[in-house]
Protein backbone atom coordinates (compact mmCIF):
# COMPACT_ATOMS: atom_id res chain seq x y z
CA UNK A 1 0.00 0.00 0.00
CA UNK A 2 1.18 3.54 -0.80
CA UNK A 3 1.34 6.19 1.59
CA UNK A 4 -1.59 7.95 -0.24
CA UNK A 5 -3.59 5.31 0.40
CA UNK A 6 -2.67 4.98 3.88
CA UNK A 7 -2.81 8.58 4.47
CA UNK A 8 -6.86 8.43 3.98
CA UNK A 9 -8.83 11.30 5.50
CA UNK A 10 -11.67 10.54 7.95
CA UNK A 11 -14.20 11.46 5.69
CA UNK A 12 -13.11 8.76 3.25
CA UNK A 13 -12.60 6.46 5.85
CA UNK A 14 -16.18 7.02 6.62
CA UNK A 15 -17.09 6.46 2.80
CA UNK A 16 -15.21 3.60 2.70
CA UNK A 17 -16.95 2.04 5.77
CA UNK A 18 -20.51 2.80 4.40
CA UNK A 19 -19.71 1.39 0.83
CA UNK A 20 -18.92 -1.63 2.66
CA UNK A 21 -21.65 -1.77 5.38
CA UNK A 22 -24.48 -1.50 2.63
CA UNK A 23 -23.52 -4.76 0.64
CA UNK A 24 -20.48 -6.79 1.78
CA UNK A 25 -21.80 -9.88 4.13
CA UNK A 26 -18.75 -10.76 5.65
CA UNK A 27 -17.05 -14.19 6.54
CA UNK A 28 -18.24 -15.29 10.29
CA UNK A 29 -19.76 -11.72 11.42
CA UNK A 30 -22.46 -10.96 13.06
CA UNK A 31 -24.62 -8.91 10.36
CA UNK A 32 -26.52 -7.45 13.30
CA UNK A 33 -23.11 -6.07 14.77
CA UNK A 34 -22.21 -4.69 11.62
CA UNK A 35 -25.64 -2.28 11.56
CA UNK A 36 -24.90 -1.10 14.88
CA UNK A 37 -20.57 -0.32 14.19
CA UNK A 38 -19.21 -0.19 10.98
CA UNK A 39 -16.46 -2.30 9.77
CA UNK A 40 -12.94 -1.99 10.88
CA UNK A 41 -10.06 -0.73 8.13
CA UNK A 42 -7.65 -2.61 7.54
CA UNK A 43 -5.18 -0.29 5.37
CA UNK A 44 -1.56 -1.20 5.51
CA UNK A 45 0.37 -4.38 6.97
CA UNK A 46 4.69 -5.10 7.47
CA UNK A 47 6.18 -7.53 9.40
CA UNK A 48 4.02 -8.55 12.20
CA UNK A 49 2.31 -5.50 12.38
CA UNK A 50 -0.92 -4.63 11.21
CA UNK A 51 -2.33 -0.75 11.05
CA UNK A 52 -6.61 0.58 10.00
CA UNK A 53 -7.84 3.90 10.98
CA UNK A 54 -5.10 5.59 12.39
CA UNK A 55 -4.38 2.33 14.63
CA UNK A 56 -1.09 0.26 15.13
CA UNK A 57 -1.83 -3.49 16.64
CA UNK A 58 0.82 -6.42 16.77
CA UNK A 59 -0.77 -8.97 15.24
CA UNK A 60 -0.34 -12.31 17.47
CA UNK A 61 -2.67 -14.51 15.56
CA UNK A 62 -0.37 -13.56 11.58
CA UNK A 63 -4.03 -12.94 10.40
CA UNK A 64 -5.74 -16.00 10.27
CA UNK A 65 -3.00 -18.18 11.35
CA UNK A 66 -1.43 -18.27 7.96
CA UNK A 67 0.77 -14.67 7.47
CA UNK A 68 3.64 -16.92 8.49
CA UNK A 69 6.67 -15.24 7.18
CA UNK A 70 5.13 -11.68 8.26
CA UNK A 71 3.39 -9.20 5.92
CA UNK A 72 4.31 -6.69 2.85
CA UNK A 73 7.62 -8.39 1.85
CA UNK A 74 8.43 -6.75 -1.57
CA UNK A 75 10.17 -10.05 -2.96
CA UNK A 76 6.69 -11.72 -3.33
CA UNK A 77 5.22 -8.87 -4.22
CA UNK A 78 8.01 -8.83 -7.54
CA UNK A 79 7.33 -12.33 -7.94
CA UNK A 80 3.67 -11.94 -8.49
CA UNK A 81 3.98 -9.25 -10.81
CA UNK A 82 6.48 -10.87 -12.94
CA UNK A 83 4.23 -13.96 -13.36
CA UNK A 84 1.25 -11.85 -13.85
CA UNK A 85 3.07 -9.96 -16.88
CA UNK A 86 4.07 -13.68 -18.09
CA UNK A 87 1.35 -15.87 -17.87
CA UNK A 88 -1.60 -14.17 -16.16
CA UNK A 89 -3.36 -17.02 -15.99
CA UNK A 90 -4.19 -20.92 -17.79
CA UNK A 91 -5.85 -23.54 -16.25
CA UNK A 92 -4.69 -27.40 -15.83
CA UNK A 93 -7.29 -29.00 -17.43
CA UNK A 94 -6.80 -31.66 -19.99
CA UNK A 95 -3.35 -31.88 -18.49
CA UNK A 96 -2.07 -28.64 -19.34
CA UNK A 97 0.54 -26.84 -17.13
CA UNK A 98 2.85 -23.86 -16.01
CA UNK A 99 6.08 -23.62 -14.91
CA UNK A 100 5.22 -22.23 -12.01
CA UNK A 101 2.77 -25.04 -11.36
CA UNK A 102 5.74 -27.94 -11.53
CA UNK A 103 8.48 -25.98 -9.86
CA UNK A 104 6.17 -25.61 -6.77
CA UNK A 105 5.40 -29.59 -7.36
CA UNK A 106 8.95 -30.29 -7.36
CA UNK A 107 9.68 -27.96 -4.33
CA UNK A 108 6.82 -29.55 -2.34
CA UNK A 109 8.31 -33.23 -3.03
CA UNK A 110 11.48 -32.21 -1.64
CA UNK A 111 9.63 -30.96 1.73
CA UNK A 112 6.58 -33.26 2.30
CA UNK A 113 6.91 -35.95 4.58
CA UNK A 114 8.04 -38.91 2.05
CA UNK A 115 4.88 -41.14 1.66
CA UNK A 116 3.21 -38.47 -0.56
CA UNK A 117 4.21 -38.04 -3.79
CA UNK A 118 1.31 -36.70 -5.76
CA UNK A 119 -0.37 -33.23 -5.39
CA UNK A 120 -3.84 -31.66 -6.06
CA UNK A 121 -4.37 -27.99 -6.11
CA UNK A 122 -7.03 -25.58 -4.83
CA UNK A 123 -8.05 -22.03 -3.75
CA UNK A 124 -8.84 -22.50 -0.10
CA UNK A 125 -8.26 -25.18 3.27
CA UNK A 126 -11.87 -26.09 2.27
CA UNK A 127 -11.32 -27.31 -0.95
CA UNK A 128 -8.23 -28.74 -0.13
CA UNK A 129 -10.57 -30.94 2.47
CA UNK A 130 -13.07 -31.68 -0.01
CA UNK A 131 -10.93 -33.06 -2.61
CA UNK A 132 -9.22 -35.27 0.28
CA UNK A 133 -12.89 -36.55 1.01
CA UNK A 134 -13.62 -36.94 -2.82
CA UNK A 135 -10.54 -38.67 -3.28
CA UNK A 136 -11.25 -41.03 -0.05
CA UNK A 137 -14.37 -42.23 -1.86
CA UNK A 138 -13.65 -42.48 -5.10
CA UNK A 139 -10.02 -44.65 -4.27
CA UNK A 140 -12.56 -47.11 -2.03
CA UNK A 141 -14.97 -46.92 -5.07
CA UNK A 142 -12.33 -48.12 -7.07
CA UNK A 143 -11.22 -50.55 -4.98
CA UNK A 144 -14.97 -52.28 -5.37
CA UNK A 145 -15.70 -51.01 -1.97
CA UNK A 146 -18.26 -48.21 -2.55
CA UNK A 147 -19.87 -49.18 0.98
CA UNK A 148 -16.72 -47.20 2.61
CA UNK A 149 -18.18 -43.53 2.19
CA UNK A 150 -18.50 -42.46 6.10
CA UNK A 151 -15.78 -39.72 6.97
CA UNK A 152 -15.45 -39.96 11.04
CA UNK A 153 -14.05 -36.71 12.55
CA UNK A 154 -13.88 -35.08 15.82
CA UNK A 155 -15.50 -32.89 18.36
CA UNK A 156 -14.23 -29.32 17.90
CA UNK A 157 -12.72 -30.14 14.38
CA UNK A 158 -12.70 -27.25 12.10
CA UNK A 159 -12.19 -28.36 8.62
CA UNK A 160 -13.99 -25.67 6.65
CA UNK A 161 -16.95 -23.82 5.03
CA UNK A 162 -18.32 -25.48 2.36
CA UNK A 163 -20.99 -28.33 2.68
CA UNK A 164 -18.64 -31.06 3.02
CA UNK A 165 -16.16 -29.60 4.91
CA UNK A 166 -18.50 -28.26 7.52
CA UNK A 167 -20.12 -31.45 7.91
CA UNK A 168 -16.79 -32.16 9.33
CA UNK A 169 -16.30 -29.63 11.90
CA UNK A 170 -16.80 -30.19 15.49
CA UNK A 171 -19.35 -27.54 16.79
CA UNK A 172 -23.30 -27.91 16.75
CA UNK A 173 -23.61 -23.62 15.95
CA UNK A 174 -21.96 -24.42 12.68
CA UNK A 175 -24.10 -26.79 11.63
CA UNK A 176 -27.69 -25.88 12.92
CA UNK A 177 -28.28 -22.68 10.05
CA UNK A 178 -27.43 -25.10 7.50
CA UNK A 179 -28.80 -28.61 8.07
CA UNK A 180 -25.31 -30.25 7.89
CA UNK A 181 -25.37 -32.13 11.65
CA UNK A 182 -27.95 -34.47 10.21
CA UNK A 183 -25.43 -35.42 7.37
CA UNK A 184 -25.43 -38.85 7.54
CA UNK A 185 -21.63 -38.67 5.80
CA UNK A 186 -20.05 -37.44 8.59
CA UNK A 187 -19.59 -39.00 11.75
CA UNK A 188 -17.76 -37.21 15.20
CA UNK A 189 -15.61 -38.98 18.13
CA UNK A 190 -13.75 -36.88 21.40
CA UNK A 191 -11.09 -35.06 20.75
CA UNK A 192 -7.77 -35.12 22.80
CA UNK A 193 -8.87 -32.30 24.80
CA UNK A 194 -7.11 -33.44 28.19
CA UNK A 195 -8.19 -30.33 30.30
CA UNK A 196 -11.93 -30.20 29.40
CA UNK A 197 -12.16 -34.10 29.60
CA UNK A 198 -9.13 -35.97 30.66
CA UNK A 199 -10.56 -36.21 34.12
CA UNK A 200 -8.31 -37.93 36.53
CA UNK A 201 -6.44 -39.78 33.64
CA UNK A 202 -2.60 -39.00 33.38
CA UNK A 203 -1.59 -36.84 30.20
CA UNK A 204 -0.72 -39.70 27.69
CA UNK A 205 -3.27 -42.03 29.42
CA UNK A 206 -5.83 -39.75 27.92
CA UNK A 207 -4.45 -39.78 24.57
CA UNK A 208 -4.79 -43.50 24.14
CA UNK A 209 -8.17 -43.34 25.80
CA UNK A 210 -9.37 -40.60 23.06
CA UNK A 211 -7.74 -42.51 20.51
CA UNK A 212 -9.49 -45.48 21.75
CA UNK A 213 -13.13 -43.84 21.24
CA UNK A 214 -12.17 -43.73 17.49
CA UNK A 215 -11.52 -47.88 17.80
CA UNK A 216 -15.14 -47.91 19.48
CA UNK A 217 -17.19 -46.09 16.58
CA UNK A 218 -15.61 -47.89 14.17
CA UNK A 219 -16.68 -50.94 15.69
CA UNK A 220 -20.34 -49.48 16.32
CA UNK A 221 -20.46 -48.54 12.77
CA UNK A 222 -18.71 -50.80 10.99
CA UNK A 223 -15.10 -50.77 9.04
CA UNK A 224 -16.93 -51.72 5.77
CA UNK A 225 -19.28 -48.35 6.08
CA UNK A 226 -16.15 -46.09 6.54
CA UNK A 227 -13.95 -44.45 4.12
CA UNK A 228 -11.44 -42.08 6.29
CA UNK A 229 -10.89 -40.35 9.59
CA UNK A 230 -9.57 -36.64 9.55
CA UNK A 231 -7.97 -34.86 11.91
CA UNK A 232 -5.82 -31.41 12.48
CA UNK A 233 -2.45 -32.73 14.53
CA UNK A 234 -3.16 -29.92 16.83
CA UNK A 235 -6.98 -28.63 16.38
CA UNK A 236 -6.02 -25.07 15.93
CA UNK A 237 -8.77 -22.62 15.11
CA UNK A 238 -11.13 -24.10 17.86
CA UNK A 239 -8.79 -24.03 20.71
CA UNK A 240 -5.66 -25.08 20.23
CA UNK A 241 -6.17 -28.59 21.55
CA UNK A 242 -2.66 -29.77 21.42
CA UNK A 243 -2.85 -33.26 21.73
CA UNK A 244 -0.78 -35.88 24.34
CA UNK A 245 2.45 -37.34 21.99
CA UNK A 246 0.90 -41.33 22.42
CA UNK A 247 -2.22 -40.42 20.05
CA UNK A 248 -1.62 -39.94 16.84
CA UNK A 249 0.22 -43.43 16.73
CA UNK A 250 -2.64 -45.16 18.27
CA UNK A 251 -4.77 -43.16 15.71
CA UNK A 252 -3.02 -44.81 12.77
CA UNK A 253 -2.65 -47.81 14.16
CA UNK A 254 -6.27 -47.82 14.14
CA UNK A 255 -7.03 -46.49 10.81
CA UNK A 256 -4.39 -49.36 9.89
CA UNK A 257 -6.01 -52.18 11.71
CA UNK A 258 -9.57 -51.45 10.22
CA UNK A 259 -8.46 -50.46 6.47
CA UNK A 260 -9.44 -46.98 7.29
CA UNK A 261 -7.87 -43.76 5.21
CA UNK A 262 -6.39 -41.32 7.67
CA UNK A 263 -6.32 -38.14 6.30
CA UNK A 264 -4.28 -35.45 7.98
CA UNK A 265 -5.72 -31.59 7.84
CA UNK A 266 -2.36 -29.84 7.99
CA UNK A 267 -3.98 -26.12 6.59
CA UNK A 268 -2.77 -24.66 9.97
CA UNK A 269 -0.16 -26.97 10.67
CA UNK A 270 1.97 -27.61 7.67
CA UNK A 271 4.98 -25.80 6.71
CA UNK A 272 6.19 -25.21 10.25
CA UNK A 273 3.51 -23.87 12.72
CA UNK A 274 4.55 -26.79 14.78
CA UNK A 275 8.71 -26.35 14.65
CA UNK A 276 8.44 -28.82 12.47
CA UNK A 277 7.62 -28.39 8.72
CA UNK A 278 4.83 -31.17 9.10
CA UNK A 279 2.62 -31.28 12.22
CA UNK A 280 2.95 -35.71 11.10
CA UNK A 281 6.32 -35.25 11.90
CA UNK A 282 6.25 -33.61 15.46
CA UNK A 283 3.48 -35.76 16.48
CA UNK A 284 5.52 -38.96 14.78
CA UNK A 285 2.17 -40.58 12.30
CA UNK A 286 2.07 -40.79 8.31
CA UNK A 287 -1.40 -39.83 6.81
CA UNK A 288 -2.41 -41.47 3.40
CA UNK A 289 -3.67 -38.10 2.82
CA UNK A 290 -2.87 -34.61 3.42
CA UNK A 291 -4.28 -31.00 3.08
CA UNK A 292 -2.27 -28.05 3.23
CA UNK A 293 -3.37 -24.31 2.54
CA UNK A 294 -2.77 -21.24 5.53
CA UNK A 295 0.63 -21.54 5.29
CA UNK A 296 1.60 -22.53 2.06
CA UNK A 297 1.32 -18.80 0.36
CA UNK A 298 1.84 -17.03 3.92
CA UNK A 299 -1.68 -16.28 2.60
CA UNK A 300 0.14 -13.76 -0.30
CA UNK A 301 -2.50 -15.73 -2.69
CA UNK A 302 -5.38 -18.21 -2.69
CA UNK A 303 -3.88 -21.85 -2.51
CA UNK A 304 -4.27 -24.91 -1.06
CA UNK A 305 -3.16 -28.42 -1.30
CA UNK A 306 -4.08 -31.96 -1.18
CA UNK A 307 -1.11 -34.55 -1.03
CA UNK A 308 -1.63 -38.21 -1.61
CA UNK A 309 0.50 -41.07 -0.73
CA UNK A 310 0.90 -44.07 -3.38
CA UNK A 311 -1.54 -46.27 -2.33
CA UNK A 312 -4.14 -43.42 -3.04
CA UNK A 313 -2.71 -42.19 -5.61
CA UNK A 314 -1.91 -45.39 -7.96
CA UNK A 315 -5.40 -46.17 -7.39
CA UNK A 316 -7.08 -42.61 -8.66
CA UNK A 317 -4.59 -42.76 -11.57
CA UNK A 318 -4.99 -46.58 -11.91
CA UNK A 319 -8.12 -46.79 -14.02
CA UNK A 320 -8.63 -44.75 -17.44
CA UNK A 321 -11.30 -41.98 -17.37
CA UNK A 322 -11.67 -38.20 -16.59
CA UNK A 323 -11.09 -37.23 -12.89
CA UNK A 324 -14.29 -35.28 -12.37
CA UNK A 325 -12.64 -32.82 -9.98
CA UNK A 326 -10.89 -29.62 -10.74
CA UNK A 327 -10.96 -25.92 -10.15
CA UNK A 328 -10.79 -22.64 -12.59
CA UNK A 329 -8.09 -21.42 -10.63
CA UNK A 330 -6.06 -25.01 -9.85
CA UNK A 331 -2.72 -24.13 -9.96
CA UNK A 332 -2.74 -20.92 -10.83
CA UNK A 333 0.58 -19.73 -12.09
CA UNK A 334 0.73 -16.50 -10.06
CA UNK A 335 -0.19 -18.59 -6.86
CA UNK A 336 2.18 -21.52 -7.70
CA UNK A 337 4.93 -18.95 -7.93
CA UNK A 338 4.08 -17.01 -4.85
CA UNK A 339 3.86 -20.19 -2.60
CA UNK A 340 6.99 -21.36 -3.79
CA UNK A 341 8.57 -18.07 -2.85
CA UNK A 342 7.56 -18.35 0.59
CA UNK A 343 8.75 -21.37 0.95
CA UNK A 344 11.88 -20.72 -0.55
CA UNK A 345 11.58 -17.59 2.55
CA UNK A 346 10.71 -20.15 5.03
CA UNK A 347 13.86 -22.24 4.06
CA UNK A 348 16.36 -19.70 3.20
CA UNK A 349 15.65 -17.53 6.52
CA UNK A 350 15.24 -21.19 8.57
CA UNK A 351 12.45 -19.90 9.63
CA UNK A 352 10.93 -23.19 11.00
CA UNK A 353 14.45 -24.24 12.90
CA UNK A 354 14.46 -21.00 15.04
CA UNK A 355 10.94 -21.93 15.97
CA UNK A 356 11.85 -24.82 17.24
CA UNK A 357 15.07 -23.96 18.48
CA UNK A 358 14.80 -20.11 19.94
CA UNK A 359 11.07 -18.36 19.48
CA UNK A 360 9.24 -21.56 20.33
CA UNK A 361 10.52 -21.91 23.63
CA UNK A 362 10.13 -18.45 24.35
CA UNK A 363 7.06 -18.05 23.85
CA UNK A 364 6.11 -21.21 25.43
CA UNK A 365 8.06 -19.35 28.94
CA UNK A 366 7.00 -16.22 28.91
CA UNK A 367 3.18 -17.30 28.04
CA UNK A 368 3.17 -19.65 30.89
CA UNK A 369 3.85 -16.56 33.26
CA UNK A 370 0.32 -15.76 32.88
CA UNK A 371 -0.49 -18.98 34.52
CA UNK A 372 -0.17 -16.92 38.16
CA UNK A 373 -3.35 -15.01 37.33
CA UNK A 374 -6.01 -16.91 38.88
CA UNK A 375 -8.67 -17.16 35.94
CA UNK A 376 -6.06 -18.81 33.75
CA UNK A 377 -6.03 -22.68 34.03
CA UNK A 378 -3.52 -23.99 31.60
CA UNK A 379 -1.50 -22.31 28.83
CA UNK A 380 -0.65 -24.82 26.40
CA UNK A 381 1.52 -24.60 23.43
CA UNK A 382 3.08 -26.49 20.31
CA UNK A 383 5.98 -24.19 17.97
CA UNK A 384 4.37 -21.10 17.63
CA UNK A 385 0.20 -21.57 18.54
CA UNK A 386 -1.09 -21.41 22.07
CA UNK A 387 -4.19 -22.15 23.81
CA UNK A 388 -5.00 -20.05 27.05
CA UNK A 389 -7.54 -21.78 28.88
CA UNK A 390 -9.46 -19.77 31.08
CA UNK A 391 -11.32 -21.29 34.16
CA UNK A 392 -13.46 -20.47 37.19
CA UNK A 393 -11.52 -22.88 39.51
CA UNK A 394 -8.28 -24.45 39.11
CA UNK A 395 -8.19 -27.38 41.25
CA UNK A 396 -11.37 -28.79 39.37
CA UNK A 397 -10.95 -26.89 35.90
CA UNK A 398 -14.47 -25.45 36.05
CA UNK A 399 -15.56 -23.20 33.22
CA UNK A 400 -17.42 -19.93 33.65
CA UNK A 401 -20.18 -20.13 31.38
CA UNK A 402 -20.06 -19.16 27.49
CA UNK A 403 -22.51 -17.17 27.60
CA UNK A 404 -20.30 -14.77 29.53
CA UNK A 405 -18.16 -14.47 26.19
CA UNK A 406 -15.20 -14.23 28.38
CA UNK A 407 -12.95 -14.64 25.62
CA UNK A 408 -14.42 -12.00 23.40
CA UNK A 409 -14.03 -9.57 26.05
CA UNK A 410 -10.46 -10.19 26.75
CA UNK A 411 -9.31 -10.44 22.83
CA UNK A 412 -11.63 -7.00 22.61
CA UNK A 413 -9.24 -6.00 25.44
CA UNK A 414 -6.49 -6.37 24.08
CA UNK A 415 -6.83 -5.10 21.18
CA UNK A 416 -7.21 -1.98 23.14
CA UNK A 417 -3.69 -2.77 24.54
CA UNK A 418 -2.29 -2.90 20.75
CA UNK A 419 -2.48 -6.76 20.28
CA UNK A 420 -4.56 -9.12 18.30
CA UNK A 421 -5.53 -12.50 19.47
CA UNK A 422 -8.52 -14.77 19.36
CA UNK A 423 -11.67 -15.81 21.22
CA UNK A 424 -12.26 -19.81 21.32
CA UNK A 425 -14.87 -20.36 23.59
CA UNK A 426 -13.23 -20.26 26.74
CA UNK A 427 -9.66 -20.36 25.28
CA UNK A 428 -7.33 -17.76 24.01
CA UNK A 429 -5.80 -18.62 21.19
CA UNK A 430 -2.83 -17.21 19.31
CA UNK A 431 -0.68 -18.45 16.29
CA UNK A 432 1.78 -15.39 15.67
CA UNK A 433 3.92 -14.67 12.61
CA UNK A 434 7.17 -17.07 12.54
CA UNK A 435 9.18 -14.39 12.40
CA UNK A 436 7.77 -12.86 15.65
CA UNK A 437 11.03 -11.44 17.68
CA UNK A 438 11.30 -11.89 21.58
CA UNK A 439 10.32 -8.08 21.81
CA UNK A 440 7.36 -9.02 20.25
CA UNK A 441 6.65 -12.11 22.15
CA UNK A 442 7.41 -9.94 25.40
CA UNK A 443 4.59 -6.87 24.13
CA UNK A 444 2.36 -9.98 23.16
CA UNK A 445 2.53 -11.07 26.60
CA UNK A 446 2.69 -8.06 28.54
CA UNK A 447 -0.78 -6.79 26.67
CA UNK A 448 -2.47 -9.70 26.99
CA UNK A 449 -2.18 -9.75 30.29
CA UNK A 450 -3.58 -6.25 30.75
CA UNK A 451 -6.42 -7.85 28.79
CA UNK A 452 -7.02 -10.86 31.38
CA UNK A 453 -6.86 -8.62 34.36
CA UNK A 454 -8.89 -5.92 32.92
CA UNK A 455 -11.62 -9.15 32.56
CA UNK A 456 -10.22 -10.84 35.90
CA UNK A 457 -11.11 -7.40 37.98
CA UNK A 458 -14.31 -6.82 36.50
CA UNK A 459 -15.16 -10.65 36.80
CA UNK A 460 -14.38 -9.97 40.78
CA UNK A 461 -16.10 -6.59 41.21
CA UNK A 462 -19.05 -9.09 39.71
CA UNK A 463 -18.51 -11.40 42.63
CA UNK A 464 -17.71 -14.06 40.08
CA UNK A 465 -14.26 -14.30 40.72
C1 LIG B 1 -7.60 -27.19 9.84
C2 LIG B 1 -8.37 -26.36 8.85
N1 LIG B 1 -8.87 -26.95 7.76
C3 LIG B 1 -9.54 -26.26 6.84
C4 LIG B 1 -9.77 -24.91 6.99
C5 LIG B 1 -10.54 -24.15 5.96
O1 LIG B 1 -9.70 -23.30 5.27
P1 LIG B 1 -10.29 -22.08 4.40
O2 LIG B 1 -10.83 -21.08 5.34
O3 LIG B 1 -9.10 -21.62 3.63
O4 LIG B 1 -11.33 -22.66 3.50
C6 LIG B 1 -9.26 -24.25 8.12
C7 LIG B 1 -9.49 -22.81 8.31
O5 LIG B 1 -9.25 -22.25 9.36
C8 LIG B 1 -8.55 -24.99 9.08
O6 LIG B 1 -8.07 -24.42 10.19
Amino acid sequence: MTEKTWNVSLTEIQKLQALDRQAHLHSFTDPQAMVQAPPFLMQKAAGSQVMGQGIQLLDAMAGLGNVNIGYGRAEMAEVAYGVMRDLSYYHTFAGITNPWAARLTELLMEIVPSQFNKVFYANSGSEAVETAIKMARLYWKREGREDKHLIISRDFAYHGSTIASSALNGLRVMHEDFGTETSEDALHVEAPFWYRFGGEMEFEEFGRYAAKCLEEKIIEVGADNIAAFIGEPVQATLGCIIPPKSYWPEIERICRDHDILLIADEVVTGLGRTGEWFGQETFNFSADIMTLAKGLSSGYQAISATLFNDRVASVIEGEQGVLQHGFTTSAHPVACAVAAQNIKILQKEKLIERIRDDIGPYFKTKLEELLDIPIIGEVRTCGLMAGIELCQDKETRDQYPLEYYLCQHIAQAALETGVIVRPAGNVIVTCPPFIFTHEDVDALVRRLRRAIEFVHDRLKAEGLA
